[in-house]
């Protein structure tokens, strides 16, 4: 990353379009966030509806108090622990300090310092709020990897900044920090255990609330392909029947799941792809059976990291369907878990 393409995306900004950044999570899709015009453009470019707020990014916990108002001392714990990081604060806004857009009309925001460095640079450089959510169309699988937002926003974007695969791979966790304690509204990698552990107070979790948030609607993070969600030992049944029904199968599991309960033969056990799919269209229109088993994740960190990459994959193969054996446990776990039952919930 050149320096010159920063102050490029820092032009792009001041000039109202759209700048595309990697975090550590996903890319955001980035615009100014006290430019109402800037905004209308980012909704419109995702096709989100208005009314649903985005996150504003700053480079610095400092910087918290210049879009928020009352921040509780416990979210103030919380932040000097895990900024930048993976989280996401729920903030009263400060009067005047964002556009109403921004917020969907709210009287609060949600506040973000993501730990990358060009997302850093960016956001030093510009040195107001950037207002981004993940850079992908609304609904759709949210991107990890510079390709993977030129190939879901072409020209739409004015700038994508190449910051290589997101570390960690889910959006972030976002925390409630309106009230007297934490209320978990989306999980991420920073865990219930984690929020406890700084701020001293047990976090409640609000996933399925009232709160008009996209990233927490039923539906979200979907493939084209249906994704359904089994167990070790329903794996095999499942495919088995998708099989006979006639469908072009692919399946999603932690390592070893596969080889102990996948009965057929699959058309390719990959390695890691994170970088360079080893499975393609190509491989399986040439190839005689409909199974694909995805290159399975070590553990639930890679889980998170490979598992937008494979739901991409799933729509590049023109696979039917995946069936998918979550990771088990807490934490990343869950959230991973989380984006998959959403990834599975049908469309209307
Ligand atoms: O990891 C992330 O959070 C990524 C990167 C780019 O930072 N961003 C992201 O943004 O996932 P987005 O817009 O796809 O999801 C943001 C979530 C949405 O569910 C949104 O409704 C919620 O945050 N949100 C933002 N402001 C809010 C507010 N004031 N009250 C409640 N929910 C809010
Ligand atoms: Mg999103």
């Amino acid at each position: 990353m050149t320096p010159d393409a920063i102050d490029d995306a820092v032009a792009h900004l001041r000039a109202g379009r759209l700048v595309a950044f990697p975090t550590e999570t996903v890319y955001g899709l980035g615009a100014d966030a006290a430019d109402p015009d800037a905004v209308a453009r980012l909704y419109s470019v995702k096709g989100r509806p208005t009314g649903h707020p985005v996150i504003v990014h700053v480079a610095t916990a400092e910087q918290l108090d210049t879009v928020a108002a009352d921040v509780p001392d416990w979210a103030r714990a919380l932040v000097a622990r895990h900024w930048p990081g993976p989280l996401t604060l729920v903030v009263r806004r400060r009067p005047g300090a964002v556009c109403d857009a921004v917020t969907g009309g709210r009287d609060t925001v949600g506040v973000r310092v993501p730990d990358h460095p060009v997302a850093t640079a960016l956001l030093t450089r510009f040195a107001g709020g950037v207002a981004a959510p993940s850079a992908n169309r609304f609904g759709r699988v949210s991107p990890t990897t510079a390709e993977h937002v030129r190939s879901d926003l072409g020209d739409d974007v004015a700038a994508v900044l190449d910051g290589g695969a997101c570390a960690v791979g889910v959006e972030s966790t976002i925390v409630d920090a309106t009230g007297p304690a934490p209320v978990v509204l989306r999980l991420g990698a920073v865990t219930a255990e984690q929020i406890e552990a700084a701020t001293g107070l047990t976090p409640t979790d609000s996933l399925h609330g009232a709160v008009a948030a996209p990233g927490t609607l039923a539906s979200h993070y979907a493939p084209d392909a249906t994704v359904e969600i089994v167990t070790a030992t329903e794996l095999s049944e499942r495919v088995g029947a998708h099989l006979r029904a006639g469908r072009r199968i692919g399946v999603l599991a932690p390592d070893g799941i596969t080889a102990e309960h996948l009965a057929a033969e699959p058309l390719i056990a990959g390695k890691s792809t994170a970088d360079a799919p080893t499975v393609g269209p190509a491989d399986a229109v040439s190839a005689p059976s409909r199974i694909v088993v995805l290159p399975p994740p070590a553990d639930a960190a890679a889980y998170a990291h490979d598992l937008y990459a494979r739901l991409r994959d799933a729509d590049l193969l023109g696979l039917d369907v995946v069936v998918v054996v979550p990771p088990g446990g807490a934490g990343i776990a869950a959230a991973v878990t989380d984006r998959l039952r959403r990834a599975a919930t049908v469309r209307e």
